[in-house]
Order: structure tokens, then C-alpha cells, then sequence
């Protein structure tokens, strides 16, 4: 089953705000649908929101035939700057949004143009599946039979189109037959990983414990994990990651018991334009923390922080895995990226 599905009659989501207790669709008939989806967190995941933004502008442009040209470009640029203000941290939404842009940008034909900002979106998604693909087998390698790995969040086929990223590399390594157990950590406010990681290794059948986040310095002491694969919302040109706000402190302890710490991401997470300090971090709304499904757990009134990520530096990070290979610091990525970033 597929996170985001183009259909005849709009755009179909998997509502990760019911998992694991429902596993139900979201139809979204416009961009406007999936913009507030995107900030709802139905749909989350750096790769996953991506691809969500391409098939609103491709639903723009569906919803806009028999208009000029100029009218099909205008609707197609608000609808973009509709997206772009979703989610600012994760790299793939806006990449998405550019190479979208390329598409309408310089067509002079109003039915090549719909036909074509239609067509690339299909692509945006299929290149997903295969660029994830390509990671769980780069990943796979870094993974020996018998290894306990940790993961964080979730970076798997729900965050993507189908295939995840460190889950990825978790299923590739699984399912080439390696002997592995996963350990999964819940993630706190949003509890991506107690909801949505062990609901996608359930259904895979790879071995797991679920974990709150504060017992991940306690296994690795005990010995339990000797690998931690994680995700990555951006990456930087120095390999600095910017991931789900928890992962700079697991990487910290990863350090200190000297258990190799790989982040795996499609290069449609660098952005090489960016220094770490200038990348925005998500601030999320009290709720999230003050409350647990619904449950206010905190009393009313209490102030609250809430960023959504934080940053690893590229010195505590072991091995960048995309889909063209693994890379490993001294890190500088200007050479990874090819046309269309
Ligand atoms: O806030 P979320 O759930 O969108 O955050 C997701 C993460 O941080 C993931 O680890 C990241 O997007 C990589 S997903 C392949």
C-alpha cells in the first residue's frame, strides 16, 4: 500500500493521525486539502510531503484546463507559495516545489503544460520508490547478521511513498536474509515511532522492541544495540543533519559507547545552499506536548517549547547512505547532486 496515490478523482493519503488504531484515506480534491494535511501531519515525512506538494500542483494543474496559459502559471504559483508555507524544515518539499516550477515555467502550450506538470509529479513519487529502493540496498551493506539496530521516528514507508529510508535499510537487510532485531523508539511529543515504525516492522515481520526515548542511553550501555540508522529531513553540505528533535541527543550518546551512528536520505534532502544555522526548525503548537492523544497531561497554562527537530553535526554522524552510495566525514557533498537540484 502506497502513503499518497494519484487517482482519477484527486489525490488519496493515508491519515497517519489514525494509525495504528485506523487505517483510513484522505481524499484531497485540491493542493489547498493537501497543504492543510501537510501541516495536520496526515501526511509527514520529509520525501512523503514532497511528493504530497508535486501532486498538489498536479492537481492544479487538472483543475485548470481549457484556461490560458498565463492563468494556469498564475494559479499554479500561488498554489506554490500555498505549499511552501506548510513545513519549513524538511529540504524535499521545496526541492519538489522547484523542480515542479522548472515544468510550468517555460511551456507555451496550456494542455502541454497541465500534461506535463501532471506527468512529472507521477515522477516525483515513482523516483521515490526507486531512490528508496537504491538506499536499503547502499544501506544494507553497512548491516551484518545479527545486529541490533536502533531507529528513531519514523523513516519508513509511511514518511516516503512506499519504501522508507532507514526502514529501508532495515527491509533490505531483512529481507536479503540477515538475522536482525530493531529497536524502536517512541518519539515523543508526536510518538511517530511507537505508532507508525512498529505498525510498518509489524506488518514486515522483522524482529522488534518498542522503547520510550529516554531508555535508548540505558540499552546502549547494557550492550542491546551496536547500530543506529535514522532519517534525515535536510542534510548540509558539511553533513549536518536536521532530523526529528531527539536525534542529535541519540547520536551524542552513540558517540560516547562508540556505536556507529548512519543517517539515509535521497540527496532531494541536501540542500547545499544553506549553512546549519541559517535552516529553520519547526516550532509545533503547546498541545503536542501538553497533551497525549487528546489527554491533557500537563496543567493548563504551562509554557511549552516544542521544536520538531534539532541538528546533528556531521562530526557525530558515521555514514550518509543516499541513493547514490554511502558516504562517509570528512563530509563535503557538492558533488553528489546532478541536474534537477
Ligand atoms: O515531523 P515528521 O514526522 O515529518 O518528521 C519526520 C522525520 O523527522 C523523519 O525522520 C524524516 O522526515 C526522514 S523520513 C524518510
Amino acid at each position: 500500500m502506497r502513503t499518497i496515490e494519484w487517482r482519477d478523482d484527486g489525490v488519496y493519503i493515508i491519515d497517519q493521525t489514525k494509525l495504528p488504531r485506523k487505517l483510513v484515506m484522505i481524499r484531497c480534491k485540491d493542493h489547498n486539502r493537501l497543504a492543510l494535511a501537510i501541516e495536520r501531519m496526515e501526511i509527514r515525512g520529509a520525501p512523503a510531503i514532497g511528493v504530497a506538494a508535486a501532486m498538489g500542483l498536479a492537481l492544479v494543474a487538472k483543475n485548470s484546463k481549457g484556461r490560458t496559459l498565463d492563468e494556469i502559471k498564475e494559479r499554479l504559483n500561488r498554489a506554490s507559495e500555498r505549499l511552501r508555507a506548510t513545513r519549513p524544515t524538511a529540504r524535499n518539499l521545496f526541492w519538489a516545489l522547484e523542480r515542479m516550477r522548472k515544468v510550468w515555467e517555460g511551456a507555451t502550450d496550456p494542455s502541454d503544460l497541465v500534461n506535463n506538470v501532471i506527468r512529472e509529479a507521477d515522477e516525483v513519487a515513482e523516483e521515490d520508490v526507486r531512490m528508496c529502493k537504491a538506499i536499503g540496498r547502499n544501506g544494507a551493506t553497512l548491516v551484518s547478521d545479527g545486529d541490533r539496530i536502533l531507529t528513531y521516528c519514523n523513516a519508513g514507508g509511511l514518511a516516503c511513498v512506499e519504501y522508507g529510508t532507514a526502514m529501508g535499510v532495515i527491509r533490505s537487510a531483512f529481507e536479503s536474509g540477515k538475522k536482525i532485531f530493531v529497536y524502536a523508539a517512541e518519539t515523543r511529543p508526536l510518538l511517530q515511532g511507537a505508532r507508525l515504525t512498529t505498525f510498518e516492522l509489524k506488518s514486515e515481520g522483522i524482529p522488534f522492541k518498542l522503547i520510550t526515548d529516554n531508555m535508548i542511553g540505558y540499552i546502549m550501555q547494557k550492550g542491546l544495540i551496536n547500530k543506529v540508522v535514522v532519517g534525515a529531513d535536510r542534510i548540509t553540505r558539511r553533513g549536518d543533519i536536521f532530523n526529528k528533535i531527539g536525534t542529535y541527543g541519540i547520536a551524542l550518546m552513540a558517540k560516547a559507547h562508540g556505536i556507529p551512528f548512519y543517517a539515509a536520505a535521497p540527496t532531494s534532502s541536501v540542500d547545499l545552499s544553506v549553512k546549519a544555522e541559517e535552516v529553520i526548525i519547526e516550532e509545533r503548537k503547546p498541545e503536542e506536548v501538553t497533551h497525549i492523544a487528546n489527554v491533557r497531561i500537563a496543567p493548563e497554562g504551562v509554557d511549552v517549547l516544542n521544536p520538531a527537530f534539532d541538528l546533528t553535526p556531521g562530526e557525530l554522524v558515521s555514514g550518509i547512505i543516499t541513493e547514490k552510495g554511502v558516504l562517509y566525514p570528512p563530509y563535503n557533498l557538492s558533488g553528489l547532486l546532478g541536474q534537477g537540484h
